[in-house]
């Protein structure tokens, strides 16, 4: 160095000194030069020579590194400087190889790190980078560090130069690199091509944004059986993505940290260890095939519905008959179970002739009570019936100028009323009105559809409570079939009712019907001129 040369220029000055003076003056030059490189410390640096350690710290020369260090430096610590750049070959030294070996440079504000900044540092092994602000880093930044071991860039790379640093790294110049410290970095990914072209045996990855770490990296960490990684801090999203790395983590033990990796996402398993899920958690087939199953699911479901609207579309006019016939079957039912009812309840209906006779006294014509069962137009006329039942019963007939109306009151003045048009001022309809009219008075079962409808009526209900192929002695119980039979029409009835079988629909069996209704008629010609004669009798035994 400059300084030794001038210390030791006398040597060459006094060359007849003795041999003994000048190896003396050697000793003594040297001690000098010793001492003189003690004193040389940088300004605003500290230097420990036992440890070989100079440190600068917040000196007021700003940003610069110091140019003249002494050579037995090998730990060179600068801090708080602000220094923006490292420029490069910043670290050369003109006339002697500098033989630093740890080289720290943390807290410094670095931006850019321009190209060959770290030329002349063959010896280093340690370079600390970290907690400064790296926005910019030369592809060739690193390059001259051939015995580089731990490299820290914790808590000093900003986003926008990962990139760059993964190009820094991958430039086939750190072959001895033993630990890279890239805590803090808010990484995605791992910035490294490849592991293969450094001996890396740490890798730091600590408070990063890892999400997951890809199938590809994965299987690079596989081959490096050697390396550590640590992974603490990051915020590991649990889905399915992470089967290769859970297994990684499970099968490899390269982990230390393994029991602090934690997921964040998704909801349901947040703060859960990564290493504690179960497989199924991380397994892309069972999620897929319960995403496909789910959408099936609902393709299926929509169909059905989508089938289902089109047969209530297509079948409307077949669900409105099926609802009529429910209601029909209903009704049916309920009439059945009130013709029971009534029939059980009151066993005076044992005869409807009788007890339809014996309703009006014995000054209504016996004309009329057998128009009551056997109506006919003549029931237009007024009549009356005097006494207790139907005493005072006043019919007002159609036919009317417009409309067929027939409407009765009876004494108690309670009134029923039809009307139709004026073709429908049949029989059936003075029936009708007549029939409610008398439904006051007797059993209402025989009004429910006017009397000749009552006569299929109550064929028509009664099988269903009976065996329909029983024979008339088996049915010795059932009212109506004993007044039948007394009446000698059981054969017509049969006939009804055997059509009525057959066809379950009244109108079709009119025929039958009319033959029953004629010989009805007939036995109810006879009927009254029996009664006629009973209460002819009848007057003259009580007036005797
Ligand atoms: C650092 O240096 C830059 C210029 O190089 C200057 O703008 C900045 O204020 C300095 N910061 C500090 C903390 O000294
Ligand atoms: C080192 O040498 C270069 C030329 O090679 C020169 O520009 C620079 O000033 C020298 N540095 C010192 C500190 O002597
Ligand atoms: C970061 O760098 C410092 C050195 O400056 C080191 O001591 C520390 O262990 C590194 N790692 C973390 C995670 O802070
Ligand atoms: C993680 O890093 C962020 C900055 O990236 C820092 O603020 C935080 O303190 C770090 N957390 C830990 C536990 O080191
Ligand atoms: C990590 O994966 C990325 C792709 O996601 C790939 O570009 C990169 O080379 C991989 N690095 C290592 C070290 O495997
Ligand atoms: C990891 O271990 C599981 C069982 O624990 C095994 O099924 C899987 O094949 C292993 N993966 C590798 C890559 O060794």
């Amino acid at each position: 160095m400059r300084i030794f040369h001038s210390v030791c220029l006398p040597k060459y000055v006094f060359p007849v000194l003795s041999r003994w003076t000048g190896c003396y003056a050697a000793f003594l030059c040297l001690v000098l030069t010793l001492a003189r490189a003690e004193d040389e410390c940088p300004v605003s640096c500290v230097c420990s020579r036992d440890s070989g350690t100079v440190t600068c710290r917040d000196g007021e020369d700003s940003g610069e590194v110091p140019v003249d260090l002494p050579e037995w430096t090998s730990n060179l610590i600068i801090q708080g400087k602000n220094m923006s750049t490292l420029r490069r070959g910043v670290f050369v030294d003109n006339t002697t190889e500098l033989e630093i070996t740890t080289l720290c440079l943390s807290y410094n504000g670095i931006q850019t790190i321009e190209p060959y900044a770290f030329l002349g540092l063959s010896h280093l092994h340690l370079l600390d980078l970290s907690h400064n602000r790296l926005e910019s880093i030369s592809a060739r930044a690193l390059v001259g560090l051939p015995q580089l071991r731990s490299l820290y860039l914790n808590y000093s790379v900003l986003p926008e130069a990962v990139t760059q640093l993964s190009s820094a790294l991958s430039s086939q110049t750190l072959a001895n690199l033993y630990r890279l410290d890239l805590a803090g970095n808010r990484l995605k990914s791992i910035p490294l091509e490849t592991f293969d072209s450094f001996n890396l045996h740490i890798l730091v990855l600590v408070n990063n944004s890892f999400e997951n770490v890809v199938r590809e990296n994965v299987s690079g960490l596989y081959q490096q059986r050697h390396m550590r990684v640590y992974l603490a801090l990051n915020p590991f999203r649990c889905n399915c993505d992470l089967e290769a790395f859970y297994y990684w983590l499970k099968n490899s033990s390269q982990c230390p940290d393994v029991g602090r990796l934690v997921c964040s996402e998704p909801e349901n398993k947040r703060g859960a260890l990564v290493e504690r899920l179960r497989a199924e958690d991380v397994d892309c087939n069972l999620e897929n095939l319960e995403a496909v199953s789910y959408v099936f699911l609902g393709i299926v479901l929509a169909l059905i519905g989508v089938v289902f609207l089109m047969v209530l579309y297509l079948n409307r006019g077949g669900i409105k008959r099926w609802l009529n016939n429910i209601r029909e079957a209903c009704r049916d039912q309920m009439e059945i179970y009130h013709y029971r009812y009534e029939q059980d309840s009151d066993p005076r209906l044992a005869n409807v002739a009788v007890r339809l006779s014996q309703t009006c006294p014995s000054s209504l014509p016996p004309r009329q009570v057998n128009d009551l069962i056997q109506p006919s137009a003549s029931v237009r006329a007024e009549s009356t019936c005097s006494s207790t039942g139907l005493s005072t019963s006043k019919l007002t007939t159609c036919p009317s100028q417009t409309a067929a109306t027939v409407a009765a009151t009876d004494s108690r003045g309670r009134f029923e009323r039809g009307s139709g048009d004026q073709s429908e001022c049949s029989p059936a309809l003075c029936d009708y009105v007549h029939l409610k009219l008398l439904q006051h008075h007797s059993p209402s079962w025989l009004l429910h559809r006017g009397l000749p409808n009552f006569l299929s009526w109550s064929l028509m209900a009664s099988p269903p409570t009976h065996n329909r192929s029983s024979r008339p002695e088996d049915d010795e119980d059932d009212p109506v079939d004993r007044m039948i039979t007394r009446t000698g029409c059981s054969e017509q009835h049969y006939a009804v009712q055997e059509c009525m079988a057959e066809h379950q629909d009244w109108r079709l069996c009119q025929k039958q019907v009319q033959t029953f209704k004629d010989c009805m008629s007939s036995f109810q010609r006879a009927r009254k001129e029996q009664l006629q004669k009973q209460l002819s009798k009848d007057t003259q035994t009580s007036t005797s």
